[in-house]
């Protein structure tokens, strides 16, 4: 398809001439107008791919039309056309959408260039913004499922922080709740995200490593420091800074961190000039923080200073209810990923799901339920498919087989399921037809696994 480009100019005789030498004939399909509402008209009968305008019009000016247009078709190109003493209104047309504006008299090459390249790049544009929707949509309080009033409460206080330009939020919780998760969804879904999102695990960095990842250095700050660099305080400047394990901050770091929050200032390792920012700042522990502070491991200003709005994220035992909602989301998770056609969850498994504990949270059913799928070869998940969750008590066929399989806490699971397929193997005799009736697989995975595992007969 030839691009159409419609070109916009009072002076019709101006437009034409452009029409004419653009680029050799046959490489663009020009249409040219004299009038603003005319050319918006046509748009929207046949839009066009490209729009190159004059600034100063009568009535509809270049600033306005370039408006419309982009409201209309947020990756159309449009260029927009000045003469030299325009310059405050070519920076207002680049303001209202513009690509580029160029001075006239046009120099026809560059302005064939510009076009070229905008009309190549639009589809890549187009994918950019959809992969930024899309992350907005997997990231923002749509992610945390469950129906449980708690978790509903989880959204609603969400929702609230999100509302507030640069709240200071403390996230609390066990392990595997949904402290990430939550903080994600507080900037994606936050209208006041202009900046990135930015996590650091303050567990993960000695201090020193940590501190100048924080703030940055200047160059020669110290013997490595060949280049000066941006801390992360800075690159989330407008968007949100997420301290992940919060309480493993040592004692230093907690006072350049108190500092920073009262004044919103810092200076680089080795650097003089004081910097200043905005952001949100949000933090998470699954340690009790209130106690690190009476134990003075947790300076207690800082401590008041960071839970300004504090949420605690309930453990799954709280929300068993939800254990069935979120163990089938899971399934149908893996279950496009691994490519299996597993489409429910029996209701052996689900009462299983219920009995246990879960210490580890949602995320450890998220991994139980993806353990289980690596395994899956039915229509719906079996207890077998689960062994580490007491699985392994329900005995079949295999009359041998109905002494009680015991397994110590502590093993892994591939420790587990080569031992129970090697005395199921032996209880069957080695056979493998009744081995795998037993184990509930298909002879072929048995054979696999007995491969994987080195389970010779
Ligand atoms: N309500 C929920 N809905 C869907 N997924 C959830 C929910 N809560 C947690 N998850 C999932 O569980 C896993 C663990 O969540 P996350 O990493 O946010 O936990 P955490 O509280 O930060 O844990 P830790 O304290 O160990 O860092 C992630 O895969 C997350 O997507
Ligand atoms: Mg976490």
């Amino acid at each position: 398809m030839i691009p159409k480009i419609y070109i916009l100019d009072d002076d019709l005789s101006y437009a034409k001439l452009l029409a004419v030498n653009l680029g050799p004939a046959g490489r663009f399909r020009p249409e040219v107008f004299d009038d603003a509402e005319k050319l918006l008209d046509r748009q929207a009968e046949e839009p066009p791919d490209a729009v190159i305008t004059d600034l100063v019009m009568p009535g509809v000016d270049g600033i306005e039309v370039t408006r419309r247009l982009r409201k209309i078709d947020p990756h159309l190109p449009i260029f927009v056309l000045t003469a030299h003493a325009e310059m405050d209104s070519a920076i207002a047309a680049l303001k209202a959408g513009a690509n580029e504006y160029l001075t006239k008299p046009v120099n026809m090459d560059e302005l064939t260039t510009f076009l070229e390249r905008a009309l190549k790049e639009r589809p890549m544009r187009e994918e950019a913004t959809s992969l930024e929707q899309a992350r907005k949509e997997e990231f923002s309080t749509g992610a945390i499922l469950g129906a449980h009033p708690k978790v509903e409460e989880v959204r609603e206080f969400v929702h609230r922080v999100a509302a507030i330009p640069h709240p200071t939020v403390l996230l609390l919780g066990e392990s595997g709740t949904g402290k990430n998760l939550a903080a994600r969804a507080i900037h994606y879904s936050s209208p006041h995200s202009t900046g990135r999102f930015v996590e650091i695990n303050c567990s993960a960095l000695p201090s020193h490593l940590l501190e100048s990842e924080l703030f940055g250095y200047q160059k020669g700050a110290f013997t490595d420091a060949r280049e000066s660099k941006r801390g992360l305080v800075e690159v989330a400047n407008g968007g949100t800074l997420f301290l992940d394990e919060v309480a493993d901050l040592s004692v230093e770091l907690q006072a350049k961190l108190l500092n920073f929050l009262e004044s919103r200032r810092f200076r680089r390792l080795g650097g003089t000039e004081e910097i200043e920012v905005s952001q949100r700042l949000i933090t998470a522990t699954n340690s009790d923080l209130e106690q690190r502070v009476r134990s003075g491991q947790f300076r207690a200003d800082l401590y008041y200073r960071v839970s300004v709005a504090t949420h605690t994220l309930p453990s799954l035992r709280e929300v068993k209810e939800d254990i069935p909602l979120l163990a089938d989301h899971f399934r149908e998770l893996f279950n496009r990923e691994f490519r299996k056609e597993t489409v429910s969850i029996s209701p052996a498994v689900l009462e299983m799901l219920q009995r246990w504990d879960w210490p580890g949270n949602v995320r450890e059913l998220r991994n139980a339920i993806e353990r289980a799928m690596i395994f899956a070869d039915g229509a719906a998940l079996k207890p077998s498919d689960l062994p580490e969750l007491g699985g392994l008590e329900v005995t079949t066929g295999a009359p041998e087989a109905n002494d009680a399989f015991k397994i110590t806490r502590g093993v892994t699971l591939a420790q587990a399921e080569k031992e129970y397929i090697r005395c199921t193997l032996a209880d069957c005799s080695g056979s493998v037809q009744r081995a795998a009736e037993s184990l509930g697989i298909s002879r072929k995975s048995l054979w696999e696994r007995r491969k994987k595992y080195k389970l010779s007969d």
